[in-house]
């Protein structure tokens, strides 16, 4: 028997379970969970086709009922706070975990994926620290494990690794994934505002939490370096892996010094291939640091609070992702995605590409990672002081690309511009120079790698 067009856009397809419904818990009602629900409610007749059955809600757990006594009930459900209870019922095919946190959710998607449910997670912090327990579990129960809202919320990059990029060589990913820190950097740049005020607009404008650690220490963004670099490279990467550094010590000066160069500063979360001079792969980094953008360069006019993350692979060349890397509905955009996967899955039969780290390539320190810098420092004005200086970069056997100096009284500020150094020869460099007498401060030590 043959299926007509009519009958495929009925849901009829082929394939196991065909037009079943597919029972799905959500865990979590903040944001991203309202605006799930929300969207599930809006678009059921759409994804009911795309799918080939109906997603059905079977219940919503929260971690605590009396934040939500106004509200207890969601779509007809009454709201629980036994998420294992929920997780464990036989109608429940999908969880969808947006909890947040690291050992709670653990726990719940671990039981979850070891009673053949597959799991759609919003949590970088969790799949950063235990993507190869999730991921065995996965493989072991035969289900699905989707992380796209992980990263960059709505920008699809780690379906684009996973699968459009799954025949090339990724080389090198650079990315803006921390929109809290690139709106303080870019008020800082347009303003010339100090980062307090900043991160105080950035607060009163809700894009900072409360308490914004994670955001400005660098923290969150180094979560997602860890996921991209595993996803790039098929090899395990982890949150401890990643060299992380916030953006807290960034000043109007070093700003306005970026400009006069051409530049502007971001956080990057660069995840990096290392080669031998035979280009074969000697191991793979990932890094999170503010750093100078040329501003030729497209991350450069990244603005807002906007997310992007350029992709250098062999064959594809240079690609660039670019949107809202936070918030409820685009990260409820990216949950919905995996969970049509899922769900389809479950209708149809199959799996979604599984975690791949075949290649288990070794993290390289960031001692070893070299890059270019620019060091600002305040020094005596006096003869040979420059001279003097650069010898301190030859014997460390760091070339010099550029000086700038401006003077100011009896001092002079100084920025030096190096070619590629490896970064301990560049922390063997700045020891030696803070200990220079003709040295008043190195201000400043700041990447340019883009
Ligand atoms: N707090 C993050 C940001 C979003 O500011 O981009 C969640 O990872």
């Amino acid at each position: 028997m043959t299926t007509t067009h009519a009958e495929n856009r009925n849901g009829n397809y082929p394939g196991k379970g065909v037009g079943g419904a597919v029972g799905v818990a959500i865990l979590g009602k903040g944001t991203v969970g309202t605006e799930v629900l929300r969207l599930l409610g809006e678009f059921s007749d759409n994804l009911e086709q795309r799918i080939g059955g109906r997603i059905e809600v079977r219940g919503v757990a929260v971690s605590n009922l009396d934040k939500h006594k106004d509200a207890p009930e969601v779509q007809g459900l009454t709201l629980t706070d036994d998420a294992r209870s929920l997780i464990t019922r036989d109608d429940v095919d999908v969880v969808v975990e947006l909890i947040g946190g690291i050992d709670y959710p653990r726990e719940l998607v671990l039981e979850s994926l070891k009673n053949g449910k597959s799991v759609v997670t919003a949590n970088k912090a969790l799949v950063a620290a235990h993507a190869d327990e999730l991921s065995q579990a996965a493989n072991e129960a035969g289900v699905d494990l989707y992380y796209e809202a992980a990263v960059a919320a709505a920008i699809p990059v780690v379906g684009m690794l996973r699968r459009s990029l799954a025949g090339d060589q990724v080389q090198r990913i650079s990315g803006i994934v921390n929109g809290t820190t690139n709106y303080i950097l870019d008020a800082m740049t347009t303003t010339g505002m100090s980062y307090e005020d900043a991160l105080a607009e950035a607060t009163r404008l809700g894009y900072a939490e409360a308490d914004p650690t994670a955001d400005v220490e660098g923290h969150d963004a180094a979560s997602k370096a860890a996921i991209l670099a595993s996803m790039g490279f098929h090899t395990r990467v982890t949150y401890g892996d990643v060299h992380c550094e916030g953006i807290t010590q960034i000043t109007p000066a070093d700003i306005e010094a970026a400009k006069k160069s051409d530049e502007t500063i971001k956080l990057l979360a660069i995840c990096e291939r290392l080669t031998d001079d035979n280009g074969a792969t000697v191991g793979v980094n990932a890094r999170v640091h503010p750093t100078l953008v040329p501003n030729e360069h497209p991350l450069a006019a990244v603005d807002k609070s906007y997310n992007a993350i350029f992709v250098e692979a062999e064959a594809a060349g240079r690609l660039m992702f670019y949107g809202n890397g936070a918030g409820g509905a685009p990260t409820a955009s990216a949950v919905l995605g995996d969970l049509v996967g899922a769900a389809r899955n479950k209708v149809h039969g199959g799996r979604a590409p599984a975690d791949n780290p075949y290649a288990d390539y070794p993290v390289v320190d960031f001692g070893e990672v070299s890059t270019r810098y620019h060091i600002n420092m305040t020094v005596n004005d006096r003869v040979g002081v420059l001279a003097d200086l650069a010898r301190t970069f030859a014997d460390a056997g760091v070339s010099l690309s550029a000086v700038r100096q401006e003077e100011s009284g009896d001092e002079a500020h100084l920025i030096v511009v190096t070619h590629q150094a490896r970064e301990k020869d560049l922390q063997v460099i700045v020891d030696t120079l803070a200990k220079h007498d003709d040295v008043r401060s190195v201000n400043s030590v700041i990447r340019l790698d883009a």
